[in-house]
């Protein structure tokens, strides 16, 4: 059975005690995670220490870091390692936000470099991809996406690919209030499994999950997370909430 996935990409937001407050008002619900579910929660590099203290990995509750460098160590200042995280024991690292990719100018190739050494220390990439509106509205958005896995993802190994989970995630939907609607979502998560399954074969492409970003809310989570080839979802806004997240988490299949 698939992984199914309820991420919080808290991103750029929170103080301290708020983000201690928020997880300890989303833990201490205690909601029972089956053993095909996590939720996961990519929190800012300082906080990360005190998520973890705070969650429990063996009720499949996790942290992710939101990005991690390109290169191993070194001298470049105000960049944080995938070797760091793994010393932390974060087993997860969002790669190649759309934000990421339009604010920092990070390149499909730079984004396989970060798969790459994620996996070479045992974290988990969550890899992001999505096209712009533009793109949507031509009719391109597959095309658009097959070149971000292709030139991400594919020089991967089978066995390593299996190990990545993947957000799909619209540009237009996301912090927009905007979704895709149940129908969008479904099509172009098909679409992304069978482009794998083309590249390897159907046993990788039904492992991987492939997580809906975008607009995610307790109100409409259900109903995106029911469609077949959609195993959860990557929450920015409503994960900020305790009751919408945890409304979200209980959306899991
Ligand atoms: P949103 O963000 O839920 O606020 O649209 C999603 C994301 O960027 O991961």
């Amino acid at each position: 059975m698939r992984k199914q996935i309820a991420a919080a990409n808290w991103k750029m937001n929170l103080t301290f005690k708020e983000g201690e407050n928020l997880l300890n008002e989303i833990l201490s619900a205690n909601v029972a995670l089956a053993p095909h579910q996590q939720a996961i929660f990519a929190v800012p590099f300082p906080y990360l220490t005190m998520s973890k203290s705070l969650t429990d990995e063996e009720k499949n509750y996790f942290v992710a870091a939101q990005n991690c460098y390109n290169k191993a160590s070194g001298a470049y200042t105000g960049e944080v390692s995938a070797a760091m995280l793994q010393s932390l024991n974060i087993r997860y690292c969002v790669i190649g936000h759309s934000e990421r990719r339009e604010y920092f100018n990070e390149t499909n190739a730079v984004l396989a470099e970060k798969v790459n050494i994620c996996l070479a220390n045992n974290i988990i990439p969550i890899f992001c991809c999505g096209e712009p509106l533009s793109v949507r509205e031509e009719g391109k958005q597959n095309d658009f996406v097959a070149v971000q896995l292709k030139e991400s993802l594919y020089h991967l190994p089978a066995e390593d690919i299996k190990k990545i989970i993947i957000a799909y995630e619209p540009i237009w939907a996301i912090g927009t209030g905007k979704t895709a609607s149940t129908e969008q979502a479904q099509e172009i998560h098909a679409y992304l499994r069978s482009n794998i399954e083309a590249q390897y074969d159907s046993e990788v492409a039904n492992t991987i999950p492939i997580l809906y970003g975008g607009s995610v809310k307790a109100s409409n989570a259900a109903e995106i997370f029911a469609s077949p080839d959609v195993d959860g979802g990557l929450v920015g806004g409503a994960s900020l909430k305790a009751d919408e997240f945890l409304a979200i988490i209980k959306a899991l299949q």
